[in-house]
């Protein structure tokens, strides 16, 4: 069978559905010698910042049943050094670019969108409005806030723009509702999971900042259910993350309308994990007798009442 796995997320051709996670990826071109970055849907970077960020003291990561928890606290070398440097990396790899931004006021966030909208080779900005690791509340829960960046970034760029939101909210598909008729052209479902956990050798927490933010395959029914919340109230794509590490996984989530996915923690336990999870699609779909990946999308709420369920 002619397998058609592109989708068109954004206004942005994918040739599959399959990105890497913001942070569980380096830059994003690291990887080269391991796999063929060429055969990923996109890929989206770590996050940036306008100023460079050393990120929280160590430790920084510790395994928990299902996953692991991380405060990373968004080290990074900063816009100006990600232009020069890995950007150019990226651009020659032909896959479609995702950037991943931060910060902590409506300045940053716009000052940093208009630096990377004077580069070429951006597909897409990925405002991250969700990191759980800084000391300030995260930016998706103060709503005027959202609001305002959502808008003064929108102002200031021509590339699409995706707001990653945390699952950490009384209703997620409301926060959608109001991050779409802000302006963002996307969203993405979601970041980690405040979590702790306690090493009982030395009765202090794993973690530097004894909370950090949960991720792996142990958050995938959390985050499908926000995923299939948000698709029955918003217009907008959804790009689906948390937990996948199968093809299967991946299927899930456009069942229950992710137009897209991307891999986070699976690529920490093996790279190839994300090639074979487009591999696993393709496997599906030849099963099904499906021919085309889009057709999936938001199926399981398809001939209801409701056209999105
Ligand atoms: C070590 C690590 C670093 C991360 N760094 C970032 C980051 O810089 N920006 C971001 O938006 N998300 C970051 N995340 C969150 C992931 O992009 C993803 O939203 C989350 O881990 C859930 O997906 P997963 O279960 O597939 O890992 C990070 C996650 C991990 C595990």
């Amino acid at each position: 069978m002619n397998l058609d796995l592109s989708v068109s997320f954004a206004g942005i051709k994918l040739k599959n559905p399959v990105l890497s996670a913001s942070g569980t990826f380096g830059y994003g071109y690291e990887l080269a010698d391991l796999i063929p970055l060429q055969r990923l849907g996109g890929i989206i970077t770590k996050t940036i910042t306008l100023e460079p960020r050393a990120g929280n003291p160590q430790p920084r990561i510790a395994e928990v049943c299902g996953g692991m928890l991380n405060t990373i606290g968004l080290q990074n070398i900063g816009v100006k050094t990600f232009v020069e440097e890995p950007l150019e990396k990226l651009s020659k790899i032909g896959t479609p670019i995702f950037v991943s931004v931060a910060g902590f006021c409506l300045k940053d966030y716009v000052e940093t969108v208009k630096i990377l909208n004077a580069q070429k080779g951006i597909a897409a900005i990925e405002l991250n409005l969700s990191c759980p690791n800084l000391k300030k509340q995260i930016v998706c829960a103060d709503l005027p806030l959202t609001k305002a960046v959502i808008k003064g970034v929108k102002k200031a760029s021509k590339i699409p723009i995706i707001a990653k939101l945390s699952p950490m909210i009384t209703d997620i598909a409301e926060l959608s509702l109001i991050v779409q008729n802000a302006g963002a052209d996307a969203v993405t479902l979601a970041n980690t999971y405040p979590a702790m956990a306690i090493d009982i050798k030395t009765f202090k927490p794993k973690l530097s900042t004894v909370k950090g933010g949960m991720s792996g395959a142990c958050i995938k029914p959390l985050t499908l259910r926000c995923v299939y919340d948000a698709y029955k109230k918003i217009r907008i794509p959804i790009l689906a993350c948390g937990g996948i590490t199968t093809g299967e996984d991946a299927v899930e989530f456009m069942l229950a309308g992710a137009s897209a996915v991307s891999v986070g923690t699976a690529s920490l336990i093996s790279p190839e994990n994300i090639i074979k999870t487009i591999d696993a699609i393709e496997e599906i779909l030849e099963n099904y007798k499906i021919r085309k990946v889009k057709d999936i999308v938001g199926r399981l709420c398809k001939g209801k009442d409701n056209d999105r369920c």
